[in-house]
């Protein structure tokens, strides 16, 4: 049986007061998990502060972003040194926010992972499609090349120490989720596709669905049988909403 993870993925949003009050709302109604795990990707400037709020509680953080890059000339960009300094355990990788406003493509995507990695921090592997995409009949095209790009720098066995989620860019943030029969079709595609690579790392692989998850619809999309978790937006900004997600990993 995978373990099923929710991991929050706060974007740009909180700040020192508001993130004290929601780390410290959800930590008590969190502290009995055992067949779920839970985890909160803050932004960098925070990191310090989750560490040192989280540190004792059962819920791991990570961030949203990295750079390929190990130091150097790089302006702005954070490096996998400097995420282990704050004791991350994940790190998002290839969001599609990331793909869509700052251009990573599916190469800087696959060094990331790798990057990630080699710091011993967990990717959190994002893929998914566009609503063009969906309406074009590529999905499952477009989510094996972005799996591609990093099966081919990474191998297969790489994605063991990894979690992937599934993101349709159309569900994100705009309260469409995916029905958990289509998410179902394009988690079972995923892990179909790695196991044509190796059984054993398909059948252990945590594949997160992402995508307008709250706490009304995510017992349905985590009970389906392919599906490992959450990747959440907006509602993990909701201490209710994110223990609401949470809770329901845990019990389906
Ligand atoms: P959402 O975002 O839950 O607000 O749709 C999900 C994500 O982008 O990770």
């Amino acid at each position: 049986m995978r373990e099923k993870l929710v991991a929050g993925n706060w974007k740009m949003h909180g700040n020192l007061s508001e993130n004290k009050a929601l780390l410290e709302a959800i930590i008590p109604q969190l502290a009995d998990l055992n067949r779920a795990s839970c985890a909160v990707c803050v932004p960098y400037p925070y990191l310090f502060q989750a560490q040192a709020v989280l540190q004792n509680s059962n819920i791991s953080w990570g961030a949203q972003n990295l750079s390929q890059h190990e130091k150097g000339a790089y302006t702005g960009e954070v490096s996998t040194s400097m995420l282990q300094d704050f004791a991350c355990k994940y790190v998002i990788v290839g969001h599609s926010e990331r793909r869509a406003l700052y251009g990573e493509d599916d190469a800087t995507v696959a060094a990331k992972f790798v990057a990630a990695q080699k710091a011993g921090l967990t990717p959190i592997f994002c893929v998914g499609e566009t609503l063009e995409e969906r309406e074009g009949n590529i999905t499952e095209q477009v989510v094996a090349r972005q799996m591609d790009a990093v099966l081919a720098v990474a191998g297969v066995a790489a994605l063991a120490k990894s979690v992937l989620a599934y993101e349709p860019v159309w569900a994100i943030g705009t309260g469409k989720t995916a029905s958990p029969e289509q998410a179902q079709a394009v988690h079972a595609f995923i892990r179909g596709k790695i196991a044509s690579a190796s059984a054993e790392v398909a059948a252990g692989l945590v594949i997160q669905y992402g995508g307008s998850v709250k706490g009304a619809n995510a017992a349905q999309l985590f009970s389906m049988p392919d599906i490992d978790g959450g990747l959440i937006g907006g509602a993990s900004l909701s201490a209710d909403e994110f223990v609401a997600i949470c809770r329901a990993a845990q019990q389906v």
